[in-house]
């Protein structure tokens, strides 16, 4: 790539997985498979680029209401990746945080959960976060309420620590693959000022090439953040 201005934190809305797969005549299921696959493919190469920070959108709160079937599929990924899979996650060799309601998960699960962050949490060149269960409203009304039961009125920092992204920078960039554009209850308050890059490609198809592509697209913008002139 050539000389870019690089984006510390970009997170992505990983959608199309079901599409993809439908154009291929396979059930959805093969889709989220063939999307984990390019979530490590991608994400891998977003800290190869020089990105601190990659927070993936993986499962919403509004997902749940989803058939169980395909719920069922997408619960075994989880576990797979934190289980027998887990050194594709730990050959990253970035932190791993999960954000999102995880207790929604079967008990030996939320224990993968828990040993993947703990063998991870001494690296520290990058951080990898996994959106599982999350939700932005909840999460902010979440906040408030852990306000309300300290007793105290929060500013934008302290309410910012009671947020599931206490101590992460904002994402500068968000990507959603998939044709969409909209948010779908992702990262609300966090997302104030980033930019917003939408592609047509389905998220198992979302190439390296289309990441650098969007980097590319956001180093050229001029973020001015209110004021009359960008950095
Ligand atoms: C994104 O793909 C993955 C999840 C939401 C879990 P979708 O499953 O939403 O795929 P489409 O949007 O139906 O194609
Ligand atoms: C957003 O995709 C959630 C994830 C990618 C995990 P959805 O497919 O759930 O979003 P909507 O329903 O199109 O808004
Ligand atoms: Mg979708």
């Amino acid at each position: 790539m050539r000389r870019i201005k690089l984006p510390v934190h970009i997170a992505f809305i990983m959608d199309g997985n079901g599409r993809w797969a439908k154009r291929r005549f396979r059930p959805r299921g093969y889709g989220h498979k063939m999307g984990v696959q390019n979530m490590t493919k991608i994400c891998s190469h977003a800290f190869k680029l020089g990105v601190r920070i990659v927070t993936v959108y993986a499962l919403s709160t509004e997902n749940l209401s989803r058939p169980k079937e395909e719920l069922d599929e997408l619960f075994e990924l989880i576990r797979l990746y934190f289980g027998k899979k887990r050194d594709k996650l730990i050959e990253m060799q970035v932190k791993i945080n999960v954000l999102g309601d995880i207790s929604v998960l079967p008990e030996d699960v939320q224990n993968d959960i828990l040993e993947v962050t703990e063998e991870t949490a001494n690296y520290s060149e990058g951080l990898f976060n996994i959106c599982i269960n999350y939700g932005a409203r909840q999460e902010i009304v979440r906040a408030v309420n852990a306000a309300v039961s300290y007793g105290r009125f929060v500013d934008e920092a302290s309410f910012k620590d009671l947020l599931s992204t206490a101590g992460v920078p904002d994402p500068d960039l968000i990507i959603r693959t998939g044709g969409e554009v909209r948010l779908s209850n992702f990262l609300l308050y966090q997302a104030a000022y980033s930019e917003l890059y939408f592609s047509k490609k389905m998220w198992p198809e979302f190439s390296r090439r289309d990441l650098e592509r969007a980097i590319e697209n956001y180093s050229a913008r001029d973020r001015r953040f209110g004021n009359v002139k960008g950095g």
